[in-house]
């Protein structure tokens, strides 16, 4: 047995991959392109191990999933792969559409014709795992109630509307032609391996940098945070457990302001890595303009994964930020490896004029 994990090289599917081969002997095929955001130093640790394999593909490629599956006979596909971040997918959508669209459709499009020439009993324990976010739902105001997984699909950024549209294609491949699919929305994620781009991690690096910690607009959206180690057992979970055609929500069940999240983070380093002059790192917040369309609040209503799948988060955010934040620290050769001169070009376009 063995399943194929797309996106495997990135934060929550390197975490994923790791967990998995950490914890169990099934092998583990990772189908990943490589973008800026992929990067096999996350999964190193299992370099040598044969229960790691490794596909660098496009899963837009449709033949180049077809030979996946024929090669390497999943029982599963966990898709994690995917264009992830809001603010790139404001500034050029294009690829965004490309991946998390057209990608999963040639995916789902491999999975389907390698799942109709199995046996009927390896088709019926056959499982399409759809990764996906709570963004499809949304917007909340202050007392909205928290997203169930019924609530209307209502996209407002480009990325967003990407992943309701895969959301949307999968449910569709159920419906009409069977293929046992599930479907996971979770909230933010954050932990190792981040990519320096999303709040947590650039946070991190721009407060040891000496540099300002931006935040949009007044600071106060919220986010509902969940350590990556829970979202990756949440999807195991759901991999074990979950019906075909369902939908689960996944989340940490705790909300935070942008500016507490970031006074947390500022915090934990006051207290590890204090700056040499004795000030506070919060001292570097600035407030800059808003990302267009900004969702004002997300909360996720995790009940139905909680009582069926005897699934929930174990780590608070106080315990979940103070090791986020140890491990960058203890990690500067992953972070110099990352940092690449396509990511510095993306720093400085998007954060230009904001100084310390
Ligand atoms: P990430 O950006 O860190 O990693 C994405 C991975 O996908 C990278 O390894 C990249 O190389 C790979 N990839 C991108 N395009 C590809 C393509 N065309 N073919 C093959 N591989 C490709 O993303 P992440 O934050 O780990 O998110 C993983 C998944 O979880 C995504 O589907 C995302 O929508 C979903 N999700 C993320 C969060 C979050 O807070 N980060 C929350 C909920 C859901
Ligand atoms: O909710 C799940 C989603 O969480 C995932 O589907 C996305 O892939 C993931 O990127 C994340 O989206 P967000 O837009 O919520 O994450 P991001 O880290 O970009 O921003 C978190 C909040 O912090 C958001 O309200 C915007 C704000 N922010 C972000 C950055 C990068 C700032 O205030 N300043 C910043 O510099």
């Amino acid at each position: 047995m063995t399943i194929v994990v797309t996106g495997g090289a990135g934060f929550i599917g390197s975490n994923f991959v790791l967990d998995w081969l950490g914890a169990l002997a099934e092998p583990v095929v990772v189908v990943d392109k490589l973008t800026y955001a992929g990067n096999l130093g996350n999964i190193a640790e299992f370099a040598d191990d044969p229960r790691l394999r490794f596909e660098h593909c496009d899963i837009c490629d449709g033949a180049a999933m077809a030979r996946v599956f024929a090669a390497h006979a999943p029982r599963a596909v966990v898709h994690f792969a995917a264009e992830t971040h809001v603010d790139r997918s404001i500034d050029d959508a294009g690829a965004f559409l490309r991946t998390n669209v057209e990608g999963t459709f040639r995916l789902l499009d491999a999975a389907l014709g390698y799942w109709r020439g199995l046996s009927p009993v390896a088709a019926s324990e056959f499982r399409f795992l759809h990764v996906s976010t709570d963004e499809v739902y949304g917007t909340l105001g202050p007392d909205g109630a928290p997203f169930t997984e019924t609530h209307p699909h209502r996209p407002n950024s480009p990325y967003s509307a990407t992943k309701a549209a895969a959301d949307h294609l999968v449910r569709a491949w159920f419906q009409t032609y069977g293929l046992p699919v599930l479907t996971t929305n979770c909230s933010n994620n954050y932990g190792p391996r981040q990519f320096p781009e999303k709040l947590i991690p650039l946070m991190i690096l721009n407060a040891l940098a000496g540099k300002a910690l931006p935040l949009y607009g007044d600071g106060c959206n919220v986010r509902d945070w969940i350590y990556v180690a829970d979202h990756c057992a949440g999807v195991r979970r759901v991999l074990e457990t979950g019906d075909p055609g369902e939908v689960y929500n996944l989340g940490g069940g705790q909300e935070k302001t942008n500016i507490a999240v970031v006074r947390a983070v500022c915090a934990r380093l006051d207290e590890v890595r204090p700056r040499p002059d004795g000030k506070t790192y919060a001292d570097q917040l600035v407030f800059v303009k808003d990302r267009p369309g900004h969702d004002r609040r997300y909360a996720i209503d995790v009940s139905k994964a909680e009582r069926t799948l005897d699934w929930k988060p174990a780590h608070t955010f106080e315990a979940g930020i103070a090791t986020t934040v140890d491990w960058y620290l203890a990690n500067g050769a992953w972070v110099a490896s990352v940092k690449t001169g396509a990511y510095r070009n993306w720093i400085a376009r998007q954060y230009a004029g904001i100084e310390p």
